[in-house]
C-alpha cells in the first residue's frame, strides 16, 4: 500500500466546540503526519460542490448548511495506508455506532455533526486535498 496521504475536515461542530486540539492530538497520537493544515468558512455553495457526491440523499441541505455554518479546519495527514487507517480512527459515521476510543465516539455530537470528514479512497483523497490545498501550502 506504502505512504499515502488523506483529507481530514475538522468539522464546523467540533471547532465551535474547543476540540481542535484533543482531535489533532488524537491524530498525531495515532502515527499521522501532518502535511497541510488551514482554518477556513465554507460558502454553502464551496459545501455544495465539496459533497456534491451527495447531491440526491434526504439529508444533504441539512449537510451543507451546517458544513457551511461556521469555521472548520481541512488538514492533509500522511502515513502508511493513510486513507484506511484514518477511516479506522475516526470510527463510524454515526457516533452511537463508532468503536470505543475513535474520534467520533469521543467528540462527535451526532451523525450529521460528527466532528470530522475523512476521504473515503485514494482517488477522492486526491480530489478532496486539491479542493483545499495547493502549491506551498501543501508540504
Ligand atoms: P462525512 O464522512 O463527512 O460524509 C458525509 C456526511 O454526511 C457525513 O460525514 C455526515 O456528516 C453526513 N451524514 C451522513 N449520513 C447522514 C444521515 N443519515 N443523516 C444526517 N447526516 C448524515
Amino acid at each position: 500500500m506504502g505512504i499515502q496521504r488523506t483529507l481530514a475536515i475538522i468539522k464546523p461542530d467540533a471547532v465551535a466546540g474547543g476540540k481542535t486540539g484533543k482531535i489533532l492530538a488524537h491524530l498525531e497520537a495515532a502515527g499521522f503526519r501532518l502535511r497541510a493544515m488551514s482554518m477556513t468558512h465554507l460558502s454553502e455553495r464551496e459545501a455544495g460542490e465539496f459533497y456534491a457526491v451527495h447531491r440526491d440523499r434526504p439529508f444533504y441541505s441539512s449537510l451543507v448548511a451546517f458544513m457551511s455554518s461556521g469555521p472548520c479546519i481541512p488538514v492533509v495527514l500522511e502515513g502508511e495506508g493513510a486513507v484506511e487507517r484514518l477511516r479506522e480512527v475516526i470510527g463510524a459515521t454515526d457516533p452511537l455506532e463508532a468503536a470505543p476510543g475513535t474520534v467520533r465516539r469521543l467528540f462527535a455530537e451526532s451523525k450529521e455533526r460528527n466532528a470530522i470528514h475523512a476521504s473515503d479512497s485514494e482517488e477522492n483523497a486526491r480530489k478532496e486535498v486539491e479542493f483545499f490545498f495547493r502549491g506551498r501550502d501543501l508540504l
